[in-house]
């Protein structure tokens, strides 16, 4: 049966999410959606037209009627503004919560069976409100951070340690924002633990830089923040989900009693097959880990607060 991704959103993360979903021929068609309809219709010809060179044979269109969305296996949203220089991913709440609010409308009248995967930030509290607004099932809502930053944690411990991305396994867990949560204790070098392969002081500057990761981009670009990774991370969410590779990925997934916190979406490692999140997974933390967890999750809670001064419906 052929499939179809909707992408809510066609600005940087949204155009490279159309070609990357096309160099992968993922699925058959790929719509964007944007408000600003000739960057969608603009980019989708522009990335159908490069399928000439490619050779990758997938429908693309733009829009800005969200009837076009109908029956999307999954939909990626990335509509919103991004970071300027100095703001933080919370100073973006107030005017993405508005912008989240219509696009959950428009998924739920128009495709409520997506998978639905979000990037907009602050990621947590956006996903979150998606969800609250949508009232669509939680385990079909998830948001990408996890994997952004593990590939982040990923690709500093490479350059330190002088060894390919591909042999480091890790893990980011948390809420998607300076208290998240690296997890040495879960990284491995070539199957062996990275704490005998690094200092402890290099380790923590790496923690810090990943921290800060986006910041760091941001602070290059000038204008806009990052979204080669950020794309290539939900990709993975999607690819996982439309080929049911049950694969284990740290999402922000809603948390119903699991690692102690009730209804609220934050990072942990989760199954993606084709039902969705179909499992949360819970691994032993540390005392240490634990103690950075639970602030981590404090400070998701706290904004979300100041989300529901913003909007006493979520
Ligand atoms: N409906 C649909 N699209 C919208 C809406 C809306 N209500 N409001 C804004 N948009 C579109 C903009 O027209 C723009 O094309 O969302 C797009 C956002 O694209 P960029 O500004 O290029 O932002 P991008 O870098 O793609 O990041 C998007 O992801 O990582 C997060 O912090 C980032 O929240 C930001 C989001």
């Amino acid at each position: 049966m052929s499939k179809k991704i909707s992408l809510i959103g066609a600005g940087q993360i949204g155009g490279t999410l159309a070609h990357l979903i096309g160099l992968k021929e993922l699925v058959d068609e790929v719509v964007m959606f944007d408000v600003a309809s000739g960057i969608a219709k603009g980019k989708a010809l522009d990335i159908a037209q490069s399928s000439s060179v490619d050779g990758f044979n997938i429908k693309l269109s733009g829009t800005d009627n969200y009837e076009d969305i109908k029956n999307s296996d999954v939909i990626i949203i990335t509509a919103g503004v991004p970071r300027k220089p100095g703001m933080t991913r919370d100073d973006l709440l107030g005017i993405n919560l508005k912008i989240i609010k219509e696009v959950a409308d428009g998924i739920k009248a128009n495709s409520p069976k997506s998978f639905i995967i979000c990037i907009t930030n602050p990621l947590d509290i956006i996903v979150m409100a998606l969800q609250k607004y949508s009232g669509l099932e939680p385990n079909k809502i998830v948001g990408m951070a996890g994997i952004l930053d593990t590939s982040r944690f990923r690709y500093f411990l490479s350059q330190e340690l002088k060894v390919p991305v591909k042999e480091i396994e890790s893990l980011v867990l948390g809420g998607h924002g300076d208290t998240m949560v690296p997890m040495p204790n879960y990284t491995k070098i070539n199957g062996k633990p990275l704490s005998e392969m690094i200092e402890n002081k290099k380790l923590e500057l790496i923690i810090e830089r990943t921290r800060k990761g986006g910041a760091e981009i941001i602070k290059l670009l000038e204008k806009g923040s990052a979204f080669y990774a950020p794309a290539a991370s939900g990709i993975e969410m999607a690819e996982s989900y439309i080929k049911n590779l049950k694969k284990m990925l740290p999402c922000a997934a809603y948390l119903n009693g699991e690692y102690g916190v009730k209804n609220l979406y934050a990072g942990v490692p989760v199954i993606i097959g084709k039902d969705g999140v179909e499992k949360i997974i819970e691994i032993d933390l540390s005392s240490q880990e634990k103690e950075q967890f639970n602030l981590s999750i404090k400070a998701v809670k706290d904004l979300y607060e100041v989300a529901k001064n913003i909007d006493k419906n979520l």
